[in-house]
């Protein structure tokens, strides 16, 4: 191997793994994003901001109340939600599909802000029942 040839090698190995190791941080800080406990929650301006944005993009499934008797049939009551705040931006971020069930909940992750997201947990926290669970994961 030349000398110009090798030099190249290294550059290119020196660099992937510089940029497996970029991914993995990026990996951690995306993870890390998320607050264990939401940061808006009690805040007034985002609690009405949360619940127009909840009739808007969540109300048809889940219902006005989110007692999860939407127009669209059933959709989880999310007033006895109990996965933690990590739990609830997850999910609203990821979706969920419920096996044999043709109700699905979509990925909001490219339609949502996390701002959003925070902003409609600050108003369905005020709607939780008592056992509810919006802090840390109860798993
Ligand atoms: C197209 C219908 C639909 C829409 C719109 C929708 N959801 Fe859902 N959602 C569902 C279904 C179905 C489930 C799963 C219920 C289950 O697991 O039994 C679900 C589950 C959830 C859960 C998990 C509940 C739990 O106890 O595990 C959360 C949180 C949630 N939705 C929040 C939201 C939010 C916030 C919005 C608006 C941004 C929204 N959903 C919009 C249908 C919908």
């Amino acid at each position: 191997m030349t000398r110009v040839a090798r030099a190249g090698l290294v550059s290119a190995l020196v660099v992937s793994f510089l940029s497996i190791d970029v991914g993995a941080v990026r990996l951690a800080h995306a993870e890390s994003e998320v607050p264990a406990t939401n940061p808006l929650t009690g805040n007034e301006a985002a609690i009405r901001e949360g619940r127009s944005w909840f009739r808007a993009a969540c109300a048809l499934c889940h219902g006005i109340h989110a007692d999860g008797a939407g127009e669209r049939g059933y959709a989880a009551d999310l007033r006895v939600f109990k996965l933690g705040f990590r739990g609830y931006v997850e999910t609203v971020k990821k979706g969920r599909d419920v096996p044999g069930r043709a109700a699905k909940m979509p990925p909001w992750g490219g339609a949502l802000s996390d701002q959003q997201i925070y902003q409609i947990g600050a108003y369905l926290e005020t709607l939780a029942k008592d056992g509810a669970n919006w802090k840390e994961a109860s798993r």
